[in-house]
Parts: C-alpha cells; sequence; structure tokens
C-alpha cells in the first residue's frame, strides 16, 4: 500500500474511534444518541458498527488530524477535510451522525454523516478515493459474509437504516447498495459468496425502478434472484420498526417473488390491458422474458398462468415461445 492510503486509512480508524466516543459519551453528542435510540437502534448495533458522532465545530476534526501528524492536503484528499481558498482548513462532517464505511477487509475507508434534522443532504458521502468507490462497496459486507456463506443467500437492500433493522430482527445477511441500483463488480462480489439474492429496496418507484435494474443484473450472473416487494411508500427499517422482524422475515422476504414473477408483474404498468392492442402487446412481452427461462418447467408454469389470465391456449403461448427460442439461440 502506498503512504498515502495508509495515512487515509489510519486517520479513518482514528476518527472511526473518536467519532464513537463522542456519540456514547459526549454532552454534545447525546441528542444523536438520543435520535438513534428513539428510531430503534441499540447500543449493540450502535457498537458493533461503531456508529458515530462528529461536532459541530469547524475545526475539531482539523485540531486532532494535525496533533497526530496528519498531512492536511492528504485529508482534504481523502474527504475528512475541507479547504478555502485562503488555505484554510475545515472539518468535512459537522454534527452529523456518523456511519463508517468499511470495505470486505473490515477496514473503514469512508463516512456517511446523516444530518439530524431535516437539513441537505440528508446523507453526507466521503468523496471517491482510490479506498473508496460507492459502486464497488457494499455496505456491511465485512461483517455479514459469514451469514451469507452459511445460508449462501444475501439480501439486499438501500440503506444503512435497513441493514440495521434487519439485523436486530436476527437477519444477519444482508448488505446495502446506498441508494443506487447495483453495478457490475458488486454482483460479481455477490455471485462469489450466494447463490440466492433477495432484492429489498425501499416501496416506492425510486426503489422498484433500481430494483428492476439490480434484478437484471443480478440475473445475469447466474443467482437466484429474488424481488421482494414492500407496502408503497415504506422501507425495510419501517416495515420492521412497524410490524416487527417476525413479519418481515414471513411477509416479505419468504414471499418474495422470483425474478420471472416480478418482471412479468412489473410490465403491466406500462399497458392498458383493457384494450386489446395493449393486452397483445403485453403478452409479447411476457413471452419475451419466458423464452429466457432454461427450464421448460418453469416456462410452462408461466405460461399455463398467461393462458388462464388471458384465455388463450396454451398449445399456442407455446409455439410462440419455441419460435422466439429459436430465434436467440
Ligand atoms: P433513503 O432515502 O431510502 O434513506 O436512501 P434511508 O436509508 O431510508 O435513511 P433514513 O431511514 O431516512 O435514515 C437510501 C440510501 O441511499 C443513500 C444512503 O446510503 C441511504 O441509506 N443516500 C440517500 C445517500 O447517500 N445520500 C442521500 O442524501 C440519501
Ligand atoms: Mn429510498
Ligand atoms: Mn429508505
Ligand atoms: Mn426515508
Ligand atoms: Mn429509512
Amino acid at each position: 500500500q502506498d503512504p498515502e492510503s495508509q495515512s487515509i486509512l489510519e486517520a479513518h480508524e482514528w476518527l472511526t474511534k473518536l467519532y464513537n466516543h463522542l456519540l456514547r459519551h459526549s454532552k454534545e453528542g447525546k441528542q444523536a444518541l438520543q435520535y438513534l435510540l428513539d428510531r430503534g437502534f441499540t447500543e449493540e448495533t450502535i457498537y458493533k458498527h461503531q456508529l458515530g458522532f462528529s461536532p459541530t465545530s469547524q475545526e475539531f476534526v482539523v485540531t486532532f488530524l494535525e496533533k497526530k501528524g496528519f498531512h492536511p492536503q492528504t485529508m482534504v484528499k481523502a474527504g475528512l477535510l475541507n479547504v478555502n481558498n485562503q488555505g484554510e482548513y475545515f472539518d468535512r462532517f459537522r454534527g452529523r451522525i456518523i456511519f463508517p464505511l468499511r470495505n470486505h477487509l473490515g477496514k473503514t475507508v469512508a463516512f456517511a454523516g446523516r444530518s439530524l434534522g431535516e437539513q441537505e443532504p440528508k446523507y453526507l458521502n466521503s468523496p471517491e478515493t482510490d479506498l473508496f468507490q460507492k459502486g464497488k462497496l457494499l455496505f456491511n459486507f465485512y461483517l455479514a459474509r459469514s451469514a451469507i456463506r452459511k445460508t449462501k443467500t444475501l439480501l439486499l437492500f438501500e440503506g444503512y437504516a435497513d441493514v440495521f433493522s434487519a439485523e436486530q430482527a436476527g437477519v444477519e445477511n444482508g448488505v446495502a447498495t446506498m441508494g443506487t441500483s447495483v453495478s457490475e463488480v458488486q454482483a460479481q462480489l455477490i455471485k462469489r459468496y450466494a447463490d440466492q439474492v433477495i432484492i429489498c429496496y425501499d416501496g416506492d418507484e425510486a426503489g422498484t425502478n433500481a430494483a428492476v435494474k439490480a434484478a437484471k443484473i443480478l440475473k445475469r450472473t447466474g443467482c437466484q434472484t429474488n424481488v421482494a416487494r414492500l407496502p408503497e411508500g415504506m422501507d425495510p427499517d419501517d416495515y420492521i420498526k412497524k410490524f416487527g422482524g417476525d413479519r418481515f422475515k414471513k411477509e416479505i422476504i419468504e414471499a418474495s417473488d422470483p425474478y420471472t414473477s416480478f418482471i412479468i408483474n412489473y410490465l403491466r404498468r406500462n399497458y392498458n390491458l383493457q384494450l386489446e392492442g395493449d393486452r397483445i402487446a403485453y403478452i409479447e412481452k411476457v413471452l419475451q422474458e419466458v423464452a429466457q427461462l432454461d427450464r421448460a418447467i418453469e416456462r410452462e408454469h408461466y405460461l399455463n398462468e398467461l393462458a388462464t389470465n388471458f384465455q388463450i391456449s396454451v398449445e399456442t403461448l407455446k409455439d410462440e415461445v419455441e419460435n422466439l427460442r429459436k430465434r436467440v439461440t
């Protein structure tokens, strides 16, 4: 490792401990600690994930890092400090709850800072560095790895709070893509450890669209891919807080849809099935999805469903699918 990266890692290690200490023991951190406890996050979660609090002072971290002998310009690069035109340094994270972002080796390589109120942005992130690229890191992968390996299953969330709530409900194989959909790099990492992925994004438009993208990428890696459906306007954290972990496991995780069901359902939104033209266009779309399934028994399952729903003979649908399959292969 080059000296600069080494120095960035060390600074993150120091600050993780310091921010965590301030959250748990300082007067200034009290409100942040109360916020987390009010949201139902436990002391254990705070300890395990080393959650922290960054003071509101402009120069708290500046002073701390200076005393430790870190080069301020490197710390700017690391995203821990900002610098103005006069060459004065300031803390980047101020008055925020700190979520250390660890890489797959367990090293903190970046921070996300959540505002306590409505202050924007809701989450302020470290900039991208050689050590941290948002699209490559899976939040909580380091801690979830053994549970993923054991269950061969990975749960994919959007956010930090979803990971924590699931974990508190005993679901320890959850990771988060931090608000974006899955990248190719992340999908390959997932594939190395899990046979099955359950995508569990938020129950809103953004979450659904991200789930479609993620599902397609993950399906292509060969993972058995399911998509969970959350009630409109709720995310997994909200759901667990409202209905409890048992219902989350039964009604969300276990009830998640296999990839093809999910896509078939999702496609509906683009068509008005009362109209004949739309109905035929929709059926054709579905047949294209079904044609991509490797197993005949699976294809038959969805064709039977389609035949019943639209009063078309299964034979006709089968012929169509076989034609489509000849064309692609
Ligand atoms: P959400 O908006 O769903 O936030 O974004 P959340 O996880 O439910 O957060 P709470 O419950 O309000 O605290 C999902 C994820 O997207 C990333 C974060 O990783 C967040 O957890 N995000 C969101 C950002 O990086 N920046 C933002 O401003 C918002
Ligand atoms: Mn969201
Ligand atoms: Mn959310
Ligand atoms: Mn939210
Ligand atoms: Mn949330």
